[in-house]
């Protein structure tokens, strides 16, 4: 009998995340970060796929992560870099030095929110953005990665962009 290929994605929250429910519920929702990884790895198992969560409010922890996501048998990333979106030159690097494919997902529309959250300077390296669905952006990044999206080449053009 065939053995299914049964796919690992890492799912990553930045800073402040871990606040999700009570942390500015007209912007972000009550759904808590508990729920919304239940939810996640629900949509993941539907798929056939496995998603393990994880919440850092620490830049280099959220770095060792990516860096270590293949090694440790993830084939993509789901990532909600947080503030850490707007400036972390360190999570952009990180993102761009590993070949797991990184999804980047924001559960408000960045682009709709004062203008210092409109650039994201990890977007470029990612294979794409989502942003605006609330917890959809999660379950939409998982869609992407396990969808058969032209992950790989989008990620290839958005790096000869920048
Ligand atoms: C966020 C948007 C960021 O601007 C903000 O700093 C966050 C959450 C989002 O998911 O909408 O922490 O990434």
């Amino acid at each position: 009998m065939a053995r299914r290929v049964v796919s690992a994605l890492l799912v990553l929250h930045g800073p402040n995340l871990n606040l999700l429910g009570t942390r500015e519920p007209a912007v972000y929702g009550r759904v808590s970060l508990a729920e919304l990884n239940r939810a996640i790895q629900r949509h993941a198992e539907s798929r056939g796929a496995r998603a393990v969560c994880r919440q850092s409010n620490h830049e280099g922890e959220l770095v060792d992560w990516i860096q270590s996501a293949a090694r440790e048998g993830f084939q993509g990333i789901v990532f909600n870099p947080g503030a850490l979106s707007h400036y972390s030159i360190a999570l952009r690097d990180a993102v761009a030095s590993v070949r797991v494919p990184v999804v980047e997902v924001h559960l408000s529309n960045i682009h709709a929110r004062e203008e210092f959250r409109h650039r994201s300077v990890v977007a470029a390296a990612a294979v794409g953005q989502i942003s605006g669905f609330g917890p959809g952006s999660y379950l939409l990044g998982v869609d992407a990665l396990l969808g058969g999206s032209p992950a790989p080449s989008g990620r290839r053009a958005a790096l000869r962009r920048r």
